[in-house]
């Protein structure tokens, strides 16, 4: 099979580029990661990739103070460069402009650690908590020139239990976000997404049942 090759950008310490990593490794996902690129110089995000000898570049955004097109257009030549055919957002905290969407229609998907449309924005852990949600997930999206707006590829759901705190509803979270991602990459790779409008439908997905789940 094919593999997709992969831009993925982060900012931060990069579990679910070490989860799509460690899928690729593991022969379950049929990509090859292209670059991985960081607006931060010290993420451990980079240090992962260079672990694996997997090219890792710092795009520093420092003279680009309120030119976000100016920093995408240089995203884009990196992204170019390297070939790649999808960009994956993962936890890359900089809003994207259509200077990069328009240089890859339908092909940047992002991680959003909550239910969208539910919750979108940062540190949306603890507003499902506080806001009294009895479930929250986590979502892949593609990205379009909204913040978390996007066409929805796949959602996983979690209880929110009595004794969560902010931390302990994140790490649950973000199990089911190394899942997920690199399953939405596969369906991806195996041309099986196809965007009608807003809806993301799935060549041989599931048919009719009632599932349901409650919580408490
Ligand atoms: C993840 O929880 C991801 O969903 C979130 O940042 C975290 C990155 O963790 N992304 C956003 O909130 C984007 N709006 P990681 O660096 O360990 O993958």
């Amino acid at each position: 099979m094919k593999k997709v090759k992969l831009g993925v950008l982060v900012s931060g310490r990069g579990s679910n580029l070490q989860a799509i990593i460690d899928n690729i490794e593991s022969g379950s996902l049929s990509a090859e990661l292209a670059v991985v690129i960081s607006d931060q110089a010290d993420a451990y995000s980079l240090e992962r990739a260079k672990k694996h000898n997997i090219s890792a570049v710092h795009v520093s955004a420092k003279d680009y103070t309120g030119k976000r097109d100016g920093y995408d257009a240089l995203l884009v030549k990196e992204l170019q460069k390297h070939n790649v055919e999808l960009v994956v957002l993962a936890g890359f905290m900089r809003i994207i402009t259509p200077t990069l969407l328009k240089a890859f229609p339908n092909r940047v998907m992002n991680i959003h650690p909550a239910l969208l449309p539910a919750f979108p924005g940062l540190h949306v852990q603890k507003t499902a908590l506080e806001h009294g949600a009895k479930f929250s997930g986590c979502t892949v999206h593609f990205v379009d020139e909204g913040m978390d707006t996007g066409p929805i590829i796949i959602q996983a759901v979690v209880p929110v239990l009595d004794n969560d705190t902010e931390d302990s509803l994140s790490a649950r979270i973000l199990k089911q976000e190394h899942k997920i991602y690199s399953r939405a990459i596969q369906l991806y790779a195996e041309g099986k997404l196809k965007v009608e409008g807003r809806r993301v439908l799935v060549t041989g997905g599931k048919t009719a049942g009632d599932e349901f789940l409650i919580n408490p």
